[in-house]
């Protein structure tokens, strides 16, 4: 057998692995979902739950990718079998569900990146830039061919492989971002009536918090940090014995939340600078930054950096979904990498197209009272990614608990003083705090 690629280094790790956790997740999602759910509140409950639930996930897919050195489905199938790779399974329809309909995100970046330096977007009043916005995705054909320019690149960038492929191009990458990121905070906290953002995201109002809100940051947490689905299990599978795993989980959650708050300090005090609602939705981004943009000394140069930059956090996230499900056709099938990525890459652009045109053509087109795009990501993100996490902490809190320990002490033989701590979460704390969430969420409890 050949032996199983690994990651250059362990920098190289925790950049690819937050190269997948960071992108559109934290830039674009993060900041509406918080605009949506009342501000501070949300990202206090967001945060407990990332640090509790959240990072013992991110550690326990990251043990079980190494611990068995296979992709998602074929680890379980390793490690245990029996109705186990399910899991596996679910995770891999999450990612044709869930890539399908970042991708047509993804594209709206590119798209924006060209309208930045054509001057388009070069525009203060924000009523403008809306009405640009709703026409641009509601284009039939326009939005679908920077869904199909995203996935090519997608597909590139998998079929070169882990080392020269993934952990290249996240090296350079998210350093560049977090410094932009820090730039354009700057200029939009500084706004006039910037404030208001300000205090909307760090005063927590508790009184509009339902289960509903707690459901919504559950679901936030489990995508933005690219747990549930086994993208963590499919990075770790080629993560070496020498490094210290523990670690890496807690960079790659630091590094995805404060790309997170960032974002939201960026976006919401914007928001309230030029009078938009802060509960607008998925075009937030798309239309109050090109308004901070506009109001800035050289605006359409950053506007072009900042797109493309989110369009870069984009790929190296939809690279590690797509890994997911080519790594396990690698695998367990024995199809090529490059056959699998192309096959799967086109498989995954079709189902994207009726997302792309529910903003539009389809928008009347109702699946349980959803549009296809809002069904997709309601499935994805809050079903089968907090029920595959919930799943994940059972496995490694009953099923390999054992040799989960010894992973975790593989770097130098020391089994950590938290490892207990560990242990009660992901045996009971997150299996039983996630499916109360969920059903209370859904409304059943
Ligand atoms: N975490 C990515 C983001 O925030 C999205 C993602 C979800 C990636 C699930 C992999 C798995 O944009
Ligand atoms: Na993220």
């Amino acid at each position: 057998m050949i032996k199983r690629e690994h990651w250059g280094s362990r920098l190289g790790f925790i950049l690819a692995a937050a190269g997948s956790a960071v992108g559109l997740g934290n830039i674009w999602k993060f900041p509406y979902m918080a605009g949506e759910n009342g501000g501070g509140a949300f990202l206090l409950i967001y945060l407990a739950l990332v640090f509790t639930i959240g990072l013992s996930v991110m550690l326990a897919e990251m043990v079980i990718g190494r611990m068995a050195e296979k992709n998602a489905i074929g680890a379980f199938a390793k490690l245990k079998g029996g109705a186990w790779p399910l899991v596996g399974l679910c995770g891999v329809a999450a990612a044709f569900i869930i890539l399908s309909f970042y991708s047509v995100v993804a594209g709206w970046t590119i798209s924006y990146m060209v309208k930045s330096i054509t001057g388009a977007l070069a525009i203060e009043d924000p009523a403008a830039l809306g009405s640009i916005f709703g026409g641009f995705i509601a284009d039939p054909v326009s939005p679908l061919i920077y869904h199909a320019i995203f996935m090519a690149l997608t597909v590139f960038v998998v079929l070169s492989g882990v080392g020269s492929g993934i952990e290249r191009a996240s090296k350079i990458l998210m350093p560049a971002l977090f410094a932009l990121l820090l730039v354009l905070i700057v200029r939009s906290v500084t706004l006039p009536g910037a404030g208001e953002g300000i205090a909307f995201l760090l005063s927590p109002d508790f009184s509009k918090v339902t289960w509903a809100t707690v459901s919504e940051a559950l679901s936030q947490a489990f995508f933005s940090l690219s747990l549930g689905m086994g993208a963590m299990i499919t990075y770790g599978s080629y993560l070496s014995k020498k490094e210290n795993i523990a670690s890496s989980a807690g960079w790659v959650t630091l590094l995805d939340t404060s790309v997170a708050v960032m974002a939201g300090l960026l976006i919401l005090p914007a928001v309230f600078a030029f009078g938009f609602d802060p509960s607008a939705g998925p075009g937030l981004t798309f239309i109050t930054l090109p308004a901070v943009f506009a109001h800035m000394p050289m605006g359409s140069i950053f506007a072009f950096m900042f797109f493309l930059l989110l369009g870069i956090a984009a790929l190296t996230s939809a690279v590690s979904i797509l890994e997911v499900v080519v790594a396990y056709f690698v695998d367990d099938r024995g199809i090529s990498r490059k056959g699998a990525s192309i096959t799967v890459g086109v498989i995954i652009f079709l189902l994207g197209i009726p997302s792309s045109l529910s903003m539009g053509l389809m928008g009347e087109f109702k699946i349980f009272g959803l549009g296809f795009f809002d069904l997709m990501d309601y499935v994805s993100s809050k079903l089968l990614l907090p029920i595959g996490g919930l799943f994940i902490s059972l496995f490694v809190g009953w099923v390999v608990w054992g040799k989960a320990k010894e992973d975790i002490a593989a770097h130098n033989g020391v089994v950590p003083f938290w490892i207990n701590g560990w242990g009660i979460i992901v045996k009971f704390i997150a299996p039983l705090a996630i499916a109360f969430i969920l059903l209370k969420g859904l409304g059943v409890l």
